[in-house]
């Protein structure tokens, strides 16, 4: 039996960030289905500017960049800035160019994406270029990425508050996990999509 293990990257440095928040909830909710994961939150991604050669030396670009070399599959949540992803999630994914043969880049990964707005029009442009970065990386984007407008989404006690986007979230991780069992040959019924 396969267990996936998936990296869950945030994009935002604020404190108390929803970014931060989402990427936990669907961590637990990997766990929950017997996968192993991994959440960097923003504070862990404020590397310097991707320079070749730098991750030889840095020990917190080195793990994140172990981490991601053994992911089964990775979720990118990030906040829009002006319209896209944040500078933060950008310049953390550019160190992938490190990541050589065997699996280059984010190669065969599957990749759910999620992007966190004020609103939903910049949000979904965010959505857009984030499943845009996954294909670049050589990564398979799920079917499903997830748009949520800010306000209101997350209640006290780090819960998801709409059942809607509870349920979108879900629905995204669980084809994270499936589609890694699929590659692999395995689909057991714990991984079907629900909340
Ligand atoms: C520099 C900056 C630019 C932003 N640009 C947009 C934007 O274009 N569209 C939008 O809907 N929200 C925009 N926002 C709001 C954030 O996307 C929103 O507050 C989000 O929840 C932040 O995520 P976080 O809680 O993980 O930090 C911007 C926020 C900042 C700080």
């Amino acid at each position: 039996m396969v267990t996936p293990h998936v990296v869950l990257v945030s994009g935002s440095l604020r404190s108390g960030s929803t970014s931060d928040r989402i990427a936990q909830w669907c961590a637990d909710r990997c766990t929950e289905r017997s996968a192993t994961a991994r959440v960097f939150t923003g504070g862990e991604l404020d590397f310097p500017f991707y320079r070749p050669g730098l991750s030889d030396s840095h020990g917190a670009i080195r793990e994140f960049l172990g981490e991601l070399d053994r992911a089964d599959g990775v979720v990118l949540i990030s906040p829009t800035y002006h319209g896209t992803l944040s500078g933060l999630l950008k310049n953390a994914l550019d160190y992938t160019n490190d990541l050589g043969e065997p699996r280059p880049f984010l190669d065969g990964r599957t990749i759910g994406c999620v992007a966190v707005g004020a609103g939903t029009q910049g949000a979904v442009s965010t959505l857009g270029t984030l499943r845009d970065i996954a294909h670049a990386l050589r990564g398979w984007p799920t079917p499903l990425g997830v748009v949520v407008p800010h306000a209101g989404v997350l209640a006290p006690g780090d819960e998801v508050a709409e059942q809607h986007h509870r349920e979108k979230l879900t629905e995204m991780v669980c084809q994270v996990l499936s589609s890694t069992l699929v590659r692999a040959g395995e689909l057991p019924e714990s991984v079907g999509a629900g909340t």
